[in-house]
């Protein structure tokens, strides 16, 4: 595995890649890699000739008030992990050399920007557009890996794609769960080990939404939702920021449910916040 930073040798190594005719697959990343990251990594090398990781804490989708300075961060341990799975390029550019000096262009695919975390986090969206705009133009891969994690992220960036022609096949992987059930995170690691038990608060919220609907024939979205509630409120100290069913398409609000739904919510937890969704309906 080849580690570089900066945009020229990224764009030396792809022109070789391409010129041995290889099909790239890219996963692009914050880093403080978990077993998520590393399911999308083997997704990339068992589909493609040559994988591409880029490690970027991308300082314009944070707010001012967000985590960005304290984001969990080990460069280290994340080469030694993409050693270990076949990765064959590591991208790990600085701050400035993503963004110059005078940086004024964004990318901002509107509407679905707007909506669920988009209302939480305003601008966070546009951060994460722009810098996957960049990357895909710096990387130019034929496929790319995103985790359904960040559901909301994917639909966003599968539209941004489409809509300025990059071509790029966007890949949706599983979320990747701890065996009780919580999403793994990078953030994970934050969440204070007596309060652990009930970080699964969201997780079992959405899995009493889906159980209701799939198994019980309930339809109603507003009768689930506070169904799904009342089970993240069993949980002590977790604040739940919001619980939605959406149209996987479009995101837009469901009230009577006679197909496939994205259910999906955030929590915060001792000052930690975890989002988590999950598809129902589709039985
Ligand atoms: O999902 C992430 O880790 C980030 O939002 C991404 C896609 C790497 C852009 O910074």
């Amino acid at each position: 595995m080849k580690t570089v930073k900066l945009v020229s040798e990224v764009r030396a190594e792809i022109c070789s890649m391409k010129k041995r005719g290889q099909r790239i697959g890219f996963v692009p990343t914050m880093g403080y890699l978990h077993e998520g990251h590393l399911s999308l990594v083997k997704r990339s090398v068992e589909e493609c000739d040559a994988t591409v990781v880029s490690i970027f804490v991308n300082p314009t989708q944070f707010g001012p008030a967000e985590d960005y300075s304290r984001y969990p961060r080990d460069s280290a341990r994340d080469g030694e992990l993409l050693r270990s799975r076949d990765t064959d390029l590591l991208f790990i550019p600085t701050v400035e050399e993503i963004y110059g000096e005078g940086f004024s262009t964004f990318v901002e695919v509107g509407g679905l920007s707007e909506k669920l975390e988009g209302s939480i986090r305003p601008g966070h969206f546009r951060g994460v557009c722009t810098v996957v705009c960049k990357l895909f133009n710096i990387v130019s891969p034929d496929k790319a890996y995103f985790g359904w994690k960040d559901a909301q992220q994917l639909i966003i960036i599968r539209k941004m794609s489409e809509e300025l022609n990059i071509p790029v096949e966007i890949e949706g992987c599983p979320i990747f769960r701890e065996a009780d059930g919580l999403a793994a995170s990078s953030r994970n690691v934050y969440i204070p080990r007596e309060k652990r038990r009930y970080a699964v608060a969201l997780y079992m919220g959405l899995s009493r939404i889906r159980d209701l609907l799939d198994n019980h024939g309930i339809r109603d979205a507003a009768r689930l939702l506070k169904e799904g509630r009342k089970t993240v409120e069993e949980y002590p100290g977790v604040e739940l920021q919001y619980l939605e069913i959406v149209d996987p398409d479009d995101l837009s609000t469901v009230k009577t449910i006679d197909g496939k739904v994205l259910v999906l919510g955030a929590i915060r937890i001792s000052g930690v916040r975890l989002i988590d969704n999950m598809f129902a309906g589709d039985k």
